[in-house]
């Protein structure tokens, strides 16, 4: 054997001891960084003995320096698959039998709590409510069309609630619809009488938003059609509903209201739960506050969900979701629920 090769010879059996020695990925590290480093005895060995080595001898030479240097590379990856299998992959061994830490202790702040959205709140309680007294909750389509929104609800051609300042029309002809009164014909069109449904959802109007307009609100409409129902029966159950909703038995008032899909028509009023009727900023010293319109649904509205208004008669309301929500919590303004400000999702309730 030349003495370049007992050289590269040697050289490799020093890195060998040294891989074998590194006790950790650190030290494996900096002998690898040593030994198969550019700057490495062994390329310094290589190079000198190329150098010297006889034309006739390059060639075998070479290939045992290539051989070295690969023998050299595998027995480092060897070891650090080793080494890393050894070592968790972060942090500190994580023993589960440890007592959990205090939140004081481990400076840890409470996780911020998710909660219901108020709208999303008083509608389940509402349908609570109504589920208890025998309704179904029914939902419909919020992109309605003309005979639902307004036709068949007795609401002719030119009737002003069509106006185009308050109603949302798209291309097509279709509308946002305006109210939840479509679901009480897509429910007689579903369902023969006797019916008692609600149906809570979002209505649009195009109108100028302030503290108490919104374009976007929520409604929850009320069907009941059987035989010989009066405008007790309204009354009655309203008066369960509020009794239920705000947990006193508040005294309802009814004032003559128009809306063409009733006949009659009323809005119906509570005597004011903050005052109890004695006048305050809520009920505008006036002792009442205006709940929701309703009355016995029109006889061409039976028609039109093909039920004979000779054999059966109904009531229907239309209850503000919203505002019935800004009384329960305590809401001064329309635009909160919309807003997207979370202090107030926060706060109320
Ligand atoms: N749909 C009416 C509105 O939004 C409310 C209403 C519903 C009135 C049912 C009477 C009966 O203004």
């Amino acid at each position: 054997m030349s003495e370049s090769l007992s050289h590269l010879t040697a050289i490799e059996a020093e890195a060998r001891s040294a891989f074998e020695a590194a006790a950790d990925e650190e030290s494996l590290k900096a002998a690898k960084a040593k030994y198969l480093g550019r700057k490495s005895p062994l390329e310094a060995a290589f190079a000198e003995g190329i150098a010297k080595a006889p034309p006739a001898e390059k060639k075998a030479f070479g290939i045992a320096f290539n051989e070295a240097k690969k023998r050299l590379q595998e027995m480092v990856e060897a070891k650090e698959r080793a080494l890393s299998a050894a070592t968790p992959a972060a942090g500190p061994a994580l023993d589960v039998t440890l007592p959990a830490a205090s939140r004081e202790s481990a400076k840890i702040t409470p996780l911020p709590r998710g909660r219901l959205h108020p709208i999303t709140r008083i509608r389940r309680d509402v349908e609570q409510i109504f589920l208890s007294m025998g309704f179904g909750v029914l939902t419909g389509p919020e992109v309605e069309d003309d005979y639902h929104n307004f036709e068949a609800l007795n609401i002719p051609k030119d009737h002003p609630a069509r106006d185009m300042q308050d109603t949302f029309w798209l291309e097509d002809g279709r509308v946002l619809r305006t109210h939840t009164s479509p679901v009480q014909i897509r429910a007689m069109e579903r369902f023969r009488p006797p019916i008692r449904t609600i149906a809570p959802g979002r209505c649009f109007r195009y109108e100028a938003v302030d503290a108490t307009h919104e374009n976007t609100f929520y409604q929850v409409e009320g069907l009941y059609v059987d035989k010989g129902v009066s405008v007790a029966h309204m009354v009655a159950v309203m008066e369960t509903f509020l009794k239920a909703v705000f947990e006193t038995d508040p005294k309802v008032r009814l004032r003559p209201g128009f809306f063409p899909f009733v006949e009659p028509g009323f809005e119906l009023d509570m005597a004011c739960v903050f005052c109890k009727g004695a006048g305050c900023s809520v009920c505008k010293q006036t002792g009442w506050i205006e709940l929701m319109p309703c009355g016995l649904v029109h006889p061409n509205v039976l028609r039109a969900g093909r039920i004979d208004p000779a054999e059966w008669s109904g009531f229907a309301f239309g209850l503000g979701l919203n505002r019935l929500a800004m009384l329960k919590y305590g809401i001064d303004d329309i635009r909160l629920f919309l807003g997207g400000d979370l202090r107030f999702l926060e706060r109320v309730g």
